[in-house]
C-alpha cells in the first residue's frame, strides 16, 4: 500500500510534462532534462532532491518537481551538484518551489566544494507568480555570486532561455550552447519589433553563434547536446573541485629528447614581420598530447584562450593568434583573455602566455568604445593573478601589449623570448618615421635607402630580445624547439608557488 502511493507519486514526478508539450519537445530532437542528467553524470550516481516538491494550494498543487530536476552525483567519480530545467512544465519557468530547489543546489555546492552544473531550459520569470519569481531570480543571482570563485560554474543552455533565465548563466564561469536548438537573450524578437522596430530572427539575435562570435556570452558551441555534455565532462577534468584544491594531475610519461613538433618551431616564425601562422602549432608542441580545450574559440580570434596539461597537470593557455587581425589586442580580445586568466587564477590554474603581438589596436571605433578602460582589464587580470605565470615571447612584443601580454613587470615568474622576438616600443617603420622625421625629408630622393638603413639599424640594437635579457625582464633567450623542456622546468619548479592574497575586500578592476 505504502510502496504504491510512492510509486504512484515518482511515477507522476516523472511524466510531469504534458503529453503536448512532451511530444513538441522529443519533436525539436532534444533530450529531456532527466535525460541530460543522466547523461551527464556517472551511470547511478544520481542523488534527485526534492522530486515530489510542488507548489500551489493543497486542493490544486502544481506538477511534482515544478519543472526542474535538482540533485548530486558524479562525473568522473568527483563529486557535483547540478540542475535541470524542464521546459515541458510550464515552460521551465523560475517559480517559487522551482527557485527554492535550485537555491538549495548551489548552496549544497558550496557547502560541499563542488562545481554546479546548470541545464538551462526556461522562458524566465514565472509570469503568473509574479514577484516571486523575481525574488528567486535575485536570489539565484546572490547565490552564484557567493559561489563565484569557489566552486566552478559551468552552465549549458539547452534551449530557449528568455529574460531573467540567462542572468544566472552570464555570472557563471563557462556557458555552453547548443547550435541552431538554443537561444538566450533579455529581449526576444516579437518584443524587439514592436518596441525599437527592428526585426530579427530568433537566431540572428540569440542563437549559439550570435552569443558565441558576436556578443561573446558563451564560451563554446556543440553540435548537439551529448556533444555540449561530453565538452563539461572534458572542461571538469581540468579544473579542481574549488579554489582551495590544485587541478587534477593525470599520469605523465616524460617524452625526451626534442621531437619532430618540437623542431619545426625552429623554423616557424616567418622571415616577413607581417607574414601569419598559426600561433596553436607552438602550443600543440608544448602541451601533452597536443591537446588544448579552447574556450571562447568563436569569440576574438585574435587571442586563443583554452586549458591544456604540461607534464601532467593542467595549466590555462593564452597566445595571441597573428592570423586574425595580425594577433592585435583589441576590445574583445583583452575582455576574453582577461576573464580567462582570473578564472584560471581563481582555480590555480598556471598561466602559459605566449606573445606575437603588433598592440592594441588602433581605431577611432575602438577608442570611442573603451579601449582604455575596457582593455586595461587584462593589465589587472596579469597584475592581480597569484598562481604561477610563465610567459614566451614568440616574435613581437611591442609597446602596451608587451606589458600588458604577462610580462615580468606584472609579476611572471619566468619570462622566456625566442631569438625571433623583437621587443620594442614600436615596429622598425613606425619607430624610424617618429625618429627620423626631419632627416628623412631632408634625404629627398635617397629617403628610402636612408629609411631601409635606419630601420635596420633599429632592428639590430632595439628589436631583439637581448636588451629586455640584460635587464632580466626576460629570464632566458632560448631555442623554439627547447620551448617544451623549458616550459616544463619552469613550470615544476612553481608548482609549490603560493603568495597570500592582499588583505582588502576586493580590487575595483575596470568595467
Ligand atoms: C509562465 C511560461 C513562461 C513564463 C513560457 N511559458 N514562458 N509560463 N511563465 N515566463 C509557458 C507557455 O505558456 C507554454 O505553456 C509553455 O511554457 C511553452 O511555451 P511556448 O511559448 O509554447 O514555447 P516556445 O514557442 O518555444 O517559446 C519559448 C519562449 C516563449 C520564447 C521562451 O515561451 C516566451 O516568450 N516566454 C515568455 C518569456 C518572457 O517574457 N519571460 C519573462 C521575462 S521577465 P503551455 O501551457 O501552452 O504549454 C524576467 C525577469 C527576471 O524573466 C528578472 C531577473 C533579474
Amino acid at each position: 500500500m505504502a510502496l504504491g502511493e510512492l510509486r504512484e507519486r515518482t511515477g507522476a514526478a516523472l511524466r510531469a510534462g504534458s503529453e503536448r508539450a512532451v511530444l513538441k519537445h522529443r519533436a525539436a530532437g532534444k533530450m529531456s532534462a532527466r535525460e541530460r542528467v543522466l547523461w551527464l553524470l556517472d551511470t547511478d550516481s544520481l542523488l534527485e532532491t526534492d522530486q515530489l516538491a510542488r507548489h500551489g494550494a493543497a486542493d490544486a498543487p502544481g506538477p511534482y518537481g515544478d519543472g526542474v530536476i535538482t540533485g548530486t552525483g558524479t562525473i568522473d567519480g568527483r563529486p557535483v551538484c547540478v540542475f535541470s530545467q524542464d521546459f515541458t512544465v510550464l515552460g521551465g519557468s523560475m517559480g517559487e518551489t522551482h527557485g527554492r530547489k535550485i537555491l538549495k543546489t548551489m548552496d549544497t555546492a558550496v557547502r560541499l566544494g563542488c562545481p554546479v552544473i546548470s541545464i538551462n531550459e526556461s522562458g524566465g520569470a514565472r509570469i503568473q507568480e509574479g514577484v516571486v519569481s523575481l525574488a528567486y531570480y535575485a536570489e539565484l543571482g546572490r547565490r552564484n555570486v557567493r559561489a563565484s570563485g569557489l566552486v566552478p560554474q559551468i552552465a549549458l543552455i539547452a534551449g530557449p532561455c528568455a529574460g531573467g533565465a540567462v542572468y544566472s548563466p552570464a555570472l557563471m564561469d563557462v556557458v555552453v550552447m547548443v547550435d541552431r536548438s538554443s537561444y538566450m537573450f533579455v529581449t526576444g524578437p516579437d518584443v524587439l519589433r514592436s518596441v525599437t522596430g527592428e526585426d530579427v530572427t530568433v537566431d540572428e539575435l540569440g542563437g549559439a553563434r550570435a552569443n558565441a562570435a558576436v556578443s561573446g556570452n558563451c564560451h563554446h558551441v556543440a553540435r548537439d547536446e551529448a556533444e555540449a555534455l561530453e565538452w563539461i565532462q572534458e572542461l571538469l577534468s581540468y579544473l579542481p573541485s574549488n579554489a582551495m584544491e590544485l587541478p587534477p594531475a593525470v599520469p605523465f610519461t616524460p617524452v625526451p629528447g626534442r621531437t619532430a613538433r618540437d623542431l619545426a618551431l625552429d623554423t616557424l616564425v616567418p622571415d616577413a614581420d607581417n607574414q601569419g601562422y598559426d600561433v596553436r602549432e607552438v602550443i600543440s608542441a608544448v602541451v601533452d598530447d597536443a591537446e588544448l580545450l579552447e574556450i571562447h574559440a568563436q569569440f576574438a580570434p585574435n587571442i586563443v584562450c583554452g586549458l591544456a596539461r604540461v607534464e601532467g597537470r593542467p595549466v590555462g593557455v593564452v597566445a595571441n593568434q597573428p592570423l586574425h587581425r595580425a594577433g592585435a589586442l583589441d576590445i574583445d580580445a583583452t575582455e576574453k583573455a582577461a576573464r580567462f586568466v582570473r578564472f584560471c587564477d581563481a582555480f590555480n590554474l598556471p598561466v602559459l602566455t605566449f606573445v606575437d603581438v603588433p598592440g592594441y589596436l588602433p581605431g577611432v571605433a575602438q577608442e570611442r568604445d573603451g579601449i582604455i578602460r575596457r582593455g586595461a582589464k587584462l593589465l589587472h587580470a596579469y597584475a592581480e593573478a597569484t598562481v604561477p605565470k610563465v610567459t614566451v615571447v614568440l616574435r613581437k612584443a611591442y609597446g602596451g601589449a608587451y606589458a600588458v601580454m604577462g610580462s615580468k613587470h606584472l609579476g611572471a615568474d619566468c619570462n622566456l623570448a625566442w631569438p625571433t622576438a623583437q621587443i620594442a616600443v614600436m615596429g622598425g617603420e613606425a619607430a624610424v618615421e617618429v625618429l627620423h622625421r626631419r632627416r628623412l625629408a631632408e634625404a629627398g630622393e635617397d629617403a628610402p635607402a636612408v629609411r631601409e638603413a635606419l630601420v635596420e639599424e633599429y632592428r639590430r640594437t632595439l628589436m631583439t630580445p637581448y636588451a629586455a635579457a640584460e635587464r632580466g625582464y626576460v629570464d632566458a633567450v632560448i631555442e623554439p624547439s627547447s620551448t617544451r623542456a623549458q616550459v616544463g622546468a619552469a613550470l615544476r619548479a612553481l608548482s609549490t608557488k603560493r603568495e597570500a592574497a592582499v588583505g582588502r575586500k576586493h580590487g575595483n578592476i575596470p568595467l
